[in-house]
């Protein structure tokens, strides 16, 4: 479906993300022909530009990130739609600029608007509230519209993401909000629903009777890039496992929806989230690691340890590692843990979802005279080398029974043509055409800052020590304990 005739402001359009995600994506929209052809883009940020300067930096942005070699004609197309407001988010007179633009009758734009809140996060309630005394949180055609979208992070715990959505609330309806989360417009994260429910051989295995254990891992080889100040604050869980990872979790465990509806998906998501066992005192000591890592190589080159980065606090505890057991109380799951790591300056970028089988019940071959057939693992592959991969035994070749382990692989690279669109890209066609699915809802959000808190909670009570690794590893050696302690290993991506 293409959009309506409508105006994207963007509050932050100076900053980082809008010229890195946002412009290239909705270039790679026009290119496509998603977009309709009366659209326009208003920016508003404090950093001082007119009009022409304001075009002049998105089409550079657009030409350095854009998937695709930038088509000159489209490109002013876009420009040309761009207008650009200096101002303070603070301040009142800002809004009554946007008012006047977005309700000039001259202008010939109808009345349907998406605001997109690309800044800091202290900023999202001053915005909101303030759109809400311009009044410009309503349309005033009946058949109009008003979205928002916001990024994250979405709160800094349960207590400040409740009061971010009651603010909110206070301005905008829950269908008009739309919590960002990347990893939702991935390709290959929403291929993890047509995998499970467009195919009939998939699910009758999907469950404890067959599962043996699921683990979920998010690797990085970067460090915190220049984003020292704000990762100080927050840390992998926070960072990664909030949001990217309890999503991913969801999408792997949730029930069939009743249909592919936003909230008939949704409400599967919180489900899973809700059915979470809470930590123990116990389990925060034997289930869940943190680290930080030290200096080491990556690809050869040496980098520095998390305390010596800018912007650190030289005595930080942050953690810039996390790995945890949980176990997910429903009858689909009951019993089967899930392994969730995610880490900066780990050996290499990597996630993947890695589902493993039960054995068969009686093994009559041996991989070699002393080792066991390896289980089956159904790995799926988010990025890079998109894709999905199956592991089962097979028989060498030759008289004797001797059976090995090998690979039946599905790559994107080479079944589809073409790069695929990015996260943004969908995400915001999905915005503007008013489709929530692939947003997080307000009680997602909710319950998955639960577990993140109670996780936060407890370490502060254990203060415990806090491991180290070395960059270029796969992370500390406590985490190959704790999931050894069930009696599995990490899988190698
Ligand atoms: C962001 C985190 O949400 O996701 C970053 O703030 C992280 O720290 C990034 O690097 C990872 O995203 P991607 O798409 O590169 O896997």
């Amino acid at each position: 479906r293409r959009p309506d005739p409508f105006t994207l402001v963007i509050f932050g359009a100076a900053g980082d993300l809008a010229h890195r995600k946002l412009f290239p994506a909705l270039y790679n929209l026009m290119v496509d022909g998603w977009l309709p052809p009366d659209f326009r883009i208003v920016g508003i940020a404090r950093r001082a530009y007119n009009n022409a300067e304001f075009r002049q930096e998105v089409a550079t942005s657009v030409q350095s990130f854009s998937r695709r070699p930038p088509d000159l004609a489209v490109l002013n197309r876009l420009t040309g739609g761009l207008s650009y407001i200096t101002a303070d988010f603070k301040d009142p007179a800002a809004y009554e600029a946007l008012k006047t633009l977005l309700t000039d009758p001259e202008g010939g734009f109808p009345p349907n608007y998406l605001f997109y809140l690309a800044t800091p996060p202290q900023a999202y309630r001053v915005i909101a509230a303030a759109i809400g005394e311009a009044g410009l949180n309503r349309s005033p055609d009946p058949h109009g519209w008003v979205r928002i979208i916001v990024e994250k992070p979405f709160g800094h715990d349960l207590e400040s993401a409740l009061s971010l959505n009651h603010d909110l609330h206070q301005v905008f309806e829950e269908p008009q909000i739309y919590r960002i989360d990347h990893y939702l417009g991935k390709e290959t994260v929403q291929n993890i629903l047509v995998f499970r429910f467009a195919n009939g051989i998939f699910e009758p295995l999907w469950n404890r009777q067959y599962i043996d254990h699921v683990q979920i891992t998010v690797a990085e080889s970067l460090g915190v890039e220049g984003r020292g100040s704000y990762y100080d604050q927050a840390g992998a869980l926070r960072d990664m496992v909030q949001n990217h990872m309890l999503q991913l979790l969801s999408l792997i465990a949730m029930e069939p929806p009743v249909a592919f509806e936003a909230d008939a998906v949704r409400d599967e998501k919180v489900k899973v989230l809700r059915s979470i066992r809470p930590f123990s005192t116990r389990d925060i000591t034997q289930f869940t690691v943190r680290a930080q890592y030290e200096t080491g190589s990556i690809d050869g080159e040496v980098v520095p340890g998390y305390l010596d980065e800018p912007d650190i606090a030289s005595d930080s505890r942050t953690e810039t590692y996390v790995a945890l057991r949980l176990l997910i109380d429903n009858w689909r799951w009951a019993g089967v843990p899930f392994y969730l790591r995610t880490g900066k300056r780990l050996a290499k970028r990597a996630t993947e979802i890695a589902i493993q089988f039960k054995r068969a019940p009686r093994q009559f071959f041996r991989q070699t005279e002393t080792s066991e057939l390896e289980p089956n693992q159904l790995t799926i592959k988010i990025q890079p080398d998109e894709g999905i991969s199956l592991r089962f035994g097979a028989k060498v070749p030759g008289p004797a029974i001797r059976v090995r382990t090998v690979n039946m692989e599905f790559l994107y690279g080479t079944s589809f043509a073409g790069s695929p669109p990015e996260a943004y890209e969908r995400l915001l066609l999905d915005a503007m055409v008013g489709d929530s699915t692939l947003f997080t809802r307000k009680d997602e959000v909710e319950e998955a800052w639960t577990l993140v808190t109670s996780i936060l909670h407890g370490w502060e009570r254990a203060r415990g020590p806090l491991a180290t690794y070395e960059s270029g590893s796969w992370g500390p050696r406590e985490a190959d304990e704790l999931i050894a302690r069930d009696g599995f290993q990490w899988r190698r991506p």
